[in-house]
């Protein structure tokens, strides 16, 4: 049995189309992996626990059970609609997750894998009480970018321990938190450093993003890890009054939900997760949390001597209309108040996710790109075949029975291998060209046999045709039906095929003879004016929430206050990128006076061969800072173009340490 899970999405939030991109492309896996023969399990959950939820039931003055089990409901209707079908949907709050978290966590005691420590934490003086993660905001001790909780998720990505954000501030009464003394428990990450470098080089599969990031962490930056947290909401430590860590429970959740999935089916969990080194799970997940799936569980599982996954198959980021995914600037796509409400079909999207691009890289995903795609492919190519080939069979004869061209079972098998290919490589986007390509061919064959002369001229030839046809339209529903589910099954009922026990080989086997009764129409066409619509409604929500923004933040300072800024004009003289940062680049600056070494977060924009020679402005006496373990002194000053840097440059030449008043 093969394991396939997803990152469990916060039960704290309504379903947006970032994450989809775990979810249907990991739907899509598992139905092209059931059609090859093969046996899996597919499960997921909702992630119940954590201070975001506790943060924001607290908000709405309700308790964190209740937020959850409104969300809980949320994502199991959108993923049955989305047409998203696990084998089992269970949550982390649920008593299996609880019990089999705590057994985890004593086995990890036992074995020597966790300590107490004293450490300063967050602590505000006004609430009385700790602040753990979210319930703090304050500065990224790594890249100086505004940091919430227990990740920079605005500037460097990295996960935050505990007490290390700089200049804390209580997120629910906005005083200045100070520090206080209090035992922690830690988990050795840092014994399990040559076990992780073996685990990511030698054995763990999966893709190349996810692979390489983890390696790179490992090798420069691995911690112990805090476990515990002062809430009262999650799964309790032993012993004391405090729980664990959510990315402790949550991961966990994989395990008790396989528990529960194979209780329902008879089946033995312990084979998948007690069953020696190495076994059978594929992790899908999105590129924001490899550093969890990657480092902190293997470590967990290997520590607590469970099995450990066979591979992680990491997506690509993804952005809104070009622009970098964001709920608060308004940059997002929710499933249910913007897509299904619109009455789109669920296969359009499932389909635009999978074959945008591939499955490592961002997707962007634009009203626009979607209609063309829809029109351009899904209708003009795939439906318009079906259809044309259907219905000219129907009205012409009913009944088809005649002899398919071998060129065309030639065909068939050709596209067969190229989509398990693709599958097995975790390429969507292959996998569902490869379909669209032999809709193409069948479009051509149709085109060049010109069955509506045939069919005057010479009936017998024209049912061969037909039969062919037919095969071909066959086979395109059984080789879509994982990306498009709904409306192939559709289609599969109309030709009397059974899709539930269909196998991917069965595309080849010649439809011998077959009654048609009327055709209808697969796919409907997106019109240009709902397409309107939908980006009308996402800029007039791009727009309040830039008013939002500017609104929050009118203070006036004097003349005196600027004056302490010490902004130079800077000359870059060295640029290059910093391994095993997506974002920082390593600077050198002359200033005038001297040369300064600045890290900067400008790698995702800029070419490090593009900066050399250029004159930029430097915040000269901003206090030194270590990036990535490399020293910053000053800051590159740019816009900020919906979080993304552009750099300025003087309008004409001037000396390197001019000063800017
Ligand atoms: N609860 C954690 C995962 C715990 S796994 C033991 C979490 N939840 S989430 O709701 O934020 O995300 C759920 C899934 O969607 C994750 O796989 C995540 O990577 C993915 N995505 C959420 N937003 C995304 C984008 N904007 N782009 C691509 N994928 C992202 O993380
Ligand atoms: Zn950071």
């Amino acid at each position: 049995m093969k394991l396939v899970t997803c990152g469990l999405p916060y039960a704290n939030g309504k379903a947006h189309i970032g994450h989809l991109r775990t979810y249907v492309p990991a739907d899509v896996y598992v139905r092209y992996l059931r059609l090859m023969g093969q046996d899996v399990l597919f499960i997921c959950g909702s992630d119940c626990h954590g201070t975001p939820i506790v943060v924001n039931a607290e908000k709405e003055g309700i308790s964190p059970k209740e937020l959850v089990d409104r969300y809980h409901e949320h994502f199991q209707k959108i993923f049955r609609e989305l047409g998203i079908e696990f084998d089992f949907y269970g949550r982390t709050d649920a008593e299996y997750n609880h019990r089999r978290t705590q057994e985890i966590v004593k086995r990890l005691i036992e074995n020597g894998y966790v300590y107490a420590k004293e450490i300063e934490l967050a602590y505000c003086p006004k609430c009385d009480r700790f602040l753990p993660d979210r319930y703090v905001e304050g500065i990224c001790p790594y890249c100086g970018a505004i940091a919430r909780g227990d990740e920079c998720d605005q500037g460097c990505g990295r996960h935050l321990e505990p007490g290390e954000i700089k200049e804390p501030k209580c997120k629910i009464c906005g005083s200045k938190a100070e520090f206080r003394k209090q035992k922690h428990y830690f988990f050795k990450l840092t014994a399990f450093k040559d076990f992780l470098i073996d685990y990511l080089e030698n054995k763990l599969q999966g893709t190349e993003n996810a692979l390489n990031y983890a390696k790179q962490w490992v090798k420069s930056e691995l911690r112990d890890w805090c476990i515990t947290r002062n809430l009262e909401w999650g799964v309790k430590f032993p012993g004391e009054n405090l729980v664990v860590y959510v990315w402790v429970d949550a991961p966990i959740g994989y395990i008790s939900f396989t528990e529960e999935a194979c209780k329902r089916k008879g089946l033995d969990w312990k084979e998948i997760w007690l069953n020696g080194e190495i076994s059978d799970i594929t992790h899908f997940i999105g590129l924001d949390i490899v550093y969890h799936h990657c480092i902190f569980w293997p470590a967990m599982l290997k520590g607590a001597g469970y099995s450990l996954p066979k591979a992680v198959v990491a997506s690509g980021m993804v952005k809104v209309e070009g622009k970098t995914f964001s709920k608060t600037r308004g940059y997002v796509v929710w499933v249910e108040d913007d897509y299904l409400k619109a009455g789109f079909n669920p296969d359009y999207l499932r389909y635009y996710i999978v074959n945008y691009t591939s499955h490592e890289k961002d997707l962007n995903f634009s009203w626009k790109v979607f209609r063309d795609k829809v029109n351009n492919e899904i209708i003009a190519t795939l439906g318009n075949f079906i259809y044309r080939v259907l219905h000219f069979a129907w009205k012409n004869f009913g009944r088809i029975e005649g002899k398919v061209d071998p060129a065309v079972i030639d065909k068939i098998a050709e596209i067969k291998d190229k989509i398990v290919s693709a599958i097995y490589r975790w390429e969507f986007k292959e996998a569902s060209d490869a379909f669209m390509e032999l809709a193409t061919f069948g479009n051509e064959f149709f085109q060049s046999s010109k069955p509506w002369d045939l069919v005057k001229e010479d009936r017998d030839r024209c049912m061969d045709v037909l039969a062919s046809c037919i095969q071909i339209v066959k086979a395109l529903v059984i080789f879509a039906y994982p990306v498009m589910p709904k409306t192939m099954s559709k289609l599969a009922e109309f030709l009397g095929l059974d899709i539930a026990n269909t196998r991917l080989e069965d595309a080849l086997k010649p439809i011998e003879s077959i009654e048609l009764s009327k055709p209808f129409l697969p796919f409907e066409k997106v019109d240009d004016k709902k397409i309107e619509e939908m980006e009308r409604a996402m800029l007039e929500r791009i727009r309040k929430a830039e008013e939002a923004e500017s609104g929050k933040k009118e203070e006036l300072i004097d003349i005196k206050e600027f004056a302490k800024l010490d902004i130079r004009i800077g000359k870059i003289l060295k640029a290059e990128r910093i391994k095993g940062s997506r974002k920082l680049m390593r600077l050198e600056v002359d200033v005038g006076n001297e040369v300064r070494q600045i890290v900067a977060g400008i790698a995702e924009v800029y070419k490090p061969e593009e900066l050399v020679g250029k004159l930029v402005p430097v915040l000269v006496n901003i206090k030194p800072a270590k990036l990535m373990g490399v020293e910053s002194k000053g800051m590159l000053l740019a816009a900020d173009v919906n979080g993304k840097p552009v750099l300025l440059h003087p309008d004409r030449e001037v000396p390197s340490g001019s000063k800017i008043k």
